[in-house]
């Protein structure tokens, strides 16, 4: 059972609001950080008094029960604020990157790289020694991205020409058509979301050719170890955690506005405790 003291928002869960999957009444949120108050009865825990992280269902409360395999502990040099902000977005980043296939060398095209999900997975490519190109819709927006990691800062798919690897998609709809028309062979394009909201049109045949893959994501697996291997590349400073919307808990609507209107870079954290952790 922990204490929660930090929550971040994201966008699945506006959508989870927006599409009554979580109806009226119901507990949204994935991401919590706070501190233990009653350990695992089954042991394997965490003792009480440990910081710790989480991506659950049911997040946005005071106190939530989390399975023990759905947390990482948080050493004291990470702040819990930022901790809170890495479950859903830090390991989508991860597990995509993952799941396509990610090395050194490699061309990854990130779209709607401001964002939660975006500004991580330019991070992480970074770090593995890929060249990044990261998509944005402004330049505004993309500022930063550069020192981030990103090789390439472009609004839209402007400007880029040569193959890609990899393309980590959150935005969908004509960009990720066009995304696609710049995979290279053996190229995958992993579909993380849609925050475009528009259809996606593919001309005849152009799936048709060289082949490449476009996969479907979700997160998945015993997503503990993926947590804390995020809260052990902030600790040693590999990774930065960009908080562009922060406030009390009840200033939950504005944070949504804000995400909505494309206004955060980064992740959006509500403060649970005056006292940050
Ligand atoms: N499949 C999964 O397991 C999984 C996990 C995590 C997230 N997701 C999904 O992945 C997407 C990104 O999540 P996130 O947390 O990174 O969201 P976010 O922080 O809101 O970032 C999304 C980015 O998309 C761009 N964007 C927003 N509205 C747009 C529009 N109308 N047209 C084009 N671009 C737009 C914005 O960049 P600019 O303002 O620079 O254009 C924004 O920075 C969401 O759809 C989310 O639901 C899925």
């Amino acid at each position: 059972m922990v204490d929660v003291q930090h929550l971040s928002l994201n966008y699945g869960d506006l959508n989870d609001a927006r599409s009554g999957r979580v109806p009226p009444g119901g507990v949204l949120g994935s991401d919590a950080a706070g501190v233990v108050v009653q350990a695992a009865a089954e042991g394997g825990g965490p003792a009480v008094g440990t910081r710790v992280v989480a991506l659950t269902s049911g997040a946005f409360a005071e106190r939530v029960a989390v399975e023990v395999s759905a947390l990482a502990e948080v050493p004291q040099s990470v702040d819990l604020a930022e901790a809170a902000a890495l479950p859903v977005a830090g390991i989508a980043a991860l597990q995509a990157l993952r799941a396509g296939g990610l090395a050194q060398g490699k061309r990854v095209l990130v779209t709607g790289a401001s964002g939660g999900v975006g500004r991580f997975a330019v991070q992480l490519a970074a770090h593995a020694g890929a060249y990044v190109i990261a998509s944005v819709g402004s330049l505004a927006r993309g500022q930063d991205l550069a020192k981030a990691g990103a090789d390439e800062v472009v609004v839209g798919l402007e400007g880029v020409h040569q193959p890609v690897d990899l393309v980590l998609d959150n935005v969908g709809g004509p960009q990720m058509v066009a995304a696609w028309e710049l995979l290279a062979s053996n190229g995958s394009l992993q579909s993380i979301g849609w925050t475009s909201g528009e259809p996606a049109v593919f001309q005849p045949y152009s799936t048709v050719g060289p082949p490449k893959s476009l996969a479907s994501f979700l997160i998945g697996g015993e997503v503990g170890a993926d947590l804390a291997t995020l809260v052990q590349l902030v600790a040693d400073g590999s990774l930065s955690v960009e908080i562009g919307w922060r406030g009390p808990w009840e200033q939950v609507p504005q944070a949504a506005e804000a995400l909505i209107g494309r206004r955060v870079k980064g992740k959006a954290v509500l403060d649970l405790r005056a006292v940050a952790g």
